[in-house]
């Protein structure tokens, strides 16, 4: 194609959720299980009282205002590191500010890899992943999250340097999640190995694991040196603040002066990017943080609770009537499970005329149940299966 980059994919972008979503949305009458949001029992965007109550104390020179560095604010990095680490690791580390999760992960790519390496990441994941690798021109490698073999073959199989993605717990779409004793195994592969090894953790949707779902950051004190752990956060899913493209990346390493040269790299592609974030958004999550702190964990609580009954009963009715899911722990999503994408599109078809709208995945049809109420989730594997 004439004037752009070399080996541009120049394949028309299809947002697969975002056509189907807007199809949901214009049927008021359907069943919406297509967002990556979280929504209320009464159908609206579920959205933190504390973090808008405390954004009407938002002054306009604030909002107007650039954020102190491309980094972003230091009080903000300060008080997101600690929310996102609560002393677990002891090990050394740096942070930076990011747009959404979605920054971070494309900032640790964008300073890690080069055109031609490889990119590790779930077979069934989050699509932007391959975005995000194509987009860089690297090659993607997919693993089986439920096979440590066949994620350990898939390492091996990388002669250079190793970059894998690991979207744990509540994965999208799967809602799997790794055990400690998995994480044991993982970090101490990762160790084993005699070549650069950067482990970024995608933990966008953390904060709605249920359990002690960051036991395993502890590992990060045993890292060997040669290995880099990258976490992604996203404020856009603990804060439902989605449109203030907010998150935090955090680097972990055994020495402290490489984090200090690998966190000006970081600047320097936030910098060439998005140049500097949100300040508005900056202030509000830090003054939450700080100010609001019990009120946070307390409706984060309750978001929680909500989704958690929600899960609990479309596993269960899904069971009784046979509908078979992926085996998940937590999170936003669960996935049916479809012997191959051909059955996969006439099944999501079947559910598209019935007027219940979910996501196509890899081998999958992902149902939303953070966007369901549970009123609607109450008989709803029953309708999908009928359908099967
Ligand atoms: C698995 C996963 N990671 C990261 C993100 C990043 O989201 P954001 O950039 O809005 O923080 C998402 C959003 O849907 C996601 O599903």
């Amino acid at each position: 194609m004439k004037f752009v980059r070399k080996n541009e994919n120049t394949d028309r972008y299809v947002d697969n959720i975002f056509s189907v979503s807007q199809a949901a949305k214009a049927d008021k009458e359907g069943i919406n299980a297509t967002a990556g949001c979280l929504y209320d029992e009464e159908g609206k965007l579920y959205t933190y009282k504390c973090v808008f109550d405390s954004e009407k104390e938002i002054s306009a020179a604030q909002k107007a205002a650039y954020a102190a560095s491309p980094a972003g604010n230091p009080d903000y990095i300060d008080l997101v590191s600690d929310f996102i680490l609560e002393s677990r690791v002891k090990n050394h580390h740096v942070a930076m500010a990011t747009a959404g999760g979605t920054g971070g992960i494309y900032t640790a790519i964008a300073t890690c890899l080069e055109q031609g390496d490889h990119i590790i990441y779930p077979a069934i994941s989050w699509g932007n992943y391959k975005v995000i690798a194509d987009e860089n021109g690297l090659i993607p490698l997919t693993y089986d999250v439920y096979d440590l073999d066949d994620l350990f073959e898939k390492i091996d199989s990388v002669k250079e340097k190793v970059f894998l993605i690991v979207n744990s717990p509540c994965e999208n779409p799967l809602g799997h999640a790794y055990t400690f004793e998995q994480w044991e195994k993982i970090i101490g592969k990762l160790n084993s190995l005699d070549k650069e090894v950067i482990l970024l953790c995608d933990i966008a949707y953390i904060d709605y694991a249920n359990g002690d779902p960051k036991a395993y950051f502890r590992l990060f004190d045993k890292i060997n040196d040669n290995v880099l752990v990258l976490l992604a956060a996203s404020c856009s899913k603990a804060f439902s603040y989605y449109g203030q493209r907010l998150g935090a990346l955090v680097a972990i390493n055994n020495d402290a002066e490489f984090l200090d040269h690998y966190l000006n790299l970081c600047s320097r592609c936030a910098r060439a990017t998005w140049s500097n974030l949100n300040n508005a958004g900056m202030v509000n999550v830090a003054r939450v943080l700080k100010e609001h702190r019990e009120e946070y964990f307390a409706e984060l609580q309750a978001a929680k609770e909500m989704l958690k009954k929600r899960t609990a009963l479309f596993v269960r009715q899904a069971r009784e009537c046979g509908l078979e899911l992926y085996e998940s722990a937590d999170g936003f999503f669960v996935t049916i499970r479809m012997k191959d994408n051909a059955s996969r599109d006439a099944f999501h078809q079947r559910l598209l005329n019935a007027r219940i709208y979910t996501i196509k995945v890899n081998k999958g049809i992902r149902v939303a149940l953070c966007s369901v109420p549970y009123r609607i989730v109450d008989g709803l594997a029953g309708k999908i299966k009928e359908l099967y």
